[in-house]
């Protein structure tokens, strides 16, 4: 992991103490700035196969692990670092470690443009020193109907995108990954549009859940799960959730995304979380917890109805897929 991202030592915790850190932060009443929170792809998911090789079930934690806000236990790093979508390196969840664990992060640079009044180019240290991190313990719910609790690391995308100061006529924000064949293998893979590239409105980029996300379990991110800054969308499926981001613009119109470019009938700009749209090819009724057995429900805008609802007001959520 590159050291030369400036995280003050007291936010880096090594894995075997987090849970006493969290008691501790927990005791001075400051756990998570996240406790003001409560808290694609190929196949679907068949719900055969279980925990991903080789790695304990979140159950294994033990007593005392974290909780969401709905009080299911955060899954074990294990999982959340061994069972990743990143088609830029391959299309196999479990190959992904592997592959990224050379992806260089530092120096990196985050270009902030278009339609602001204050376009820059951000050093992803300046990033880490400017913007307060804080814990966020959200759901991850992927377009396949597999899930996992996460406890990011980050700061809201509000706070960049207040920086930058959208002009009148922006309504939308574009996210582009890093396009970079010498590291990536999977670019090779000329079946996908190159770069990979995400949208939100301006509104849902504005919501305080909209996470940069520059970590996780008191770490900073590991490759495979987009470091050095990843977007967290919690309520849409899992593919909104850019990784491993150059490039950040406010336009005016809604913009192509890089699944909505290979399959407009599958995956819709909005893609949010709701159990009574099927995609095409699947139910999205209920889902997979990496680490269970049983399946369970899925909760309309993966349990975040209370923060977002309001934004799709009027909307025909059947159609605005
Ligand atoms: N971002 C990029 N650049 N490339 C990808 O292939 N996959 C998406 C999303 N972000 C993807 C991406 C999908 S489909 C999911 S479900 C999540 O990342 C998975 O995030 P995770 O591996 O951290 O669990």
């Amino acid at each position: 992991m590159n050291k030369k991202i400036h995280i003050p030592p007291s936010e880096i915790t090594p894995r075997h103490v987090y849970l006493s850190r969290r008691d501790f932060l927990k005791a001075m009443g400051i756990a998570g700035a996240g406790a003001a929170l409560l808290a694609a792809c190929g196949v679907p998911e068949g719900g055969g196969a279980q925990s991903p090789a080789g790695t304990a079930a979140p159950g294994d934690a033990g007593i005392g692990r974290q909780t969401d806000e709905l009080g299911d236990g955060v899954n074990t790093y294990e999982d959340i670092t061994n069972y990743n979508n990143y088609y830029e390196f391959t299309t196999d969840k479990q190959g992904v470690a592997s592959l990224a664990r050379d992806f260089k992060t530092s120096p990196w640079t985050v270009e902030v443009g278009g339609l602001v009044d204050n376009p820059k180019t951000y050093d992803v240290d300046d990033l880490l020193r400017k913007f307060p991190q804080e814990e966020r313990i959200y759901r991850l719910r992927c377009v396949e109907a597999w899930s996992m609790v996460i406890p990011w690391m980050g700061f809201p995308l509000a706070s960049l995108l207040k920086e930058a100061g959208p002009t009148s006529d922006a309504k939308y924000v574009r996210f582009e990954t890093l396009n970079d064949p010498a590291q990536m293998p999977g670019l090779k893979n000329r079946l996908y549009p190159w770069p990979y590239q995400e949208g939100l409105r301006l509104d849902e980029a504005m919501n305080d859940l909209t996470l940069l996300a520059t970590g996780l379990y008191g770490e900073l991110m590991p490759p495979q799960n987009g470091a050095p800054l990843r977007l967290v969308v919690p309520w849409k499926y899992g593919f909104k959730s850019i990784k491993a981001i150059v490039k950040i613009e406010l336009v005016a119109g809604q913009p192509s995304t890089m699944w909505s470019t290979i399959a407009p009938n599958e995956y819709g700009f909005y893609a949010n979380v709701n159990p009574d749209v099927p995609h095409p090819r699947w139910s999205q009724a209920t889902e997979r917890r990496i680490g269970e057995l049983k399946r369970r429900p899925t909760l309309l805008f993966n349990g975040y109805a209370e923060q977002v609802a309001h934004l799709y007001d009027g909307m025909d959520l059947s159609k605005n897929f």
